[in-house]
């Protein structure tokens, strides 16, 4: 599996009742510190509430990752905005499909940032600083990993 190409990215391809997951990995125009994350993620959930958007972002070492899930119009409303902010550059779309049921369904945006990625992820750190390296699929498996499905089976033991 390769990165997607922008040409690859038809949100009409899926039907408008189809849930789907779009993830992507990006590097930030420059290092966000905790204010500007926070000002970031208050855009972000807001936003999502709106748009019916849920899924998981990371950001380490200057580096983003982030799986959104939503059905088609919204995600691709929200696409475009990721797309053209100026607070990260070489976008790189890992995959773009359908989705039987939301991964993230708790979370507007769930976010990792260095210290969790450390604790709950650390394989995603290689990921995430040596994108040519790691496979796209298998960033996405790790991002995929802190869902709430993953979280139930930790806590039921
Ligand atoms: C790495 C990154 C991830 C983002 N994720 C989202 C997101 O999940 N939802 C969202 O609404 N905006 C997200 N944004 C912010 C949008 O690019 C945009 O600033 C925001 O949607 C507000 O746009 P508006 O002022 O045109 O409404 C993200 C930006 C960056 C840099």
């Amino acid at each position: 599996m390769s990165f997607v190409e922008d040409s690859q990215i038809n949100f009409a391809n899926f039907p408008t009742d189809q849930l789907i997951e779009l993830s992507y990995v990006s590097q930030s125009a420059n290092d966000m510190g905790i204010l500007g994350l926070m000002n970031l993620l208050e855009d972000v959930v807001h936003k999502n509430k709106r748009n019916g958007i849920t899924g998981v972002l990371f950001y380490d070492n200057c580096i983003f990752g982030q799986i959104m899930e939503g059905y088609p119009q919204h995600v691709e409303l929200i696409w475009k905005s990721i797309a053209a902010d100026p607070r990260h550059k070489e976008i790189q779309v890992l995959d773009i499909n359908p989705l039987q049921k939301r991964r993230f369904s708790n979370w507007s945006m769930k976010f990792y940032g260095s210290d969790e990625i450390s604790q709950y992820v650390p394989e995603l750190k290689m990921g995430l600083k040596d994108t040519g390296a790691t496979l796209p699929n298998e960033i996405l498996t790790l991002m995929r990993s802190v869902s709430d499905q993953n979280d139930d089976a930790k806590n039921q033991g």
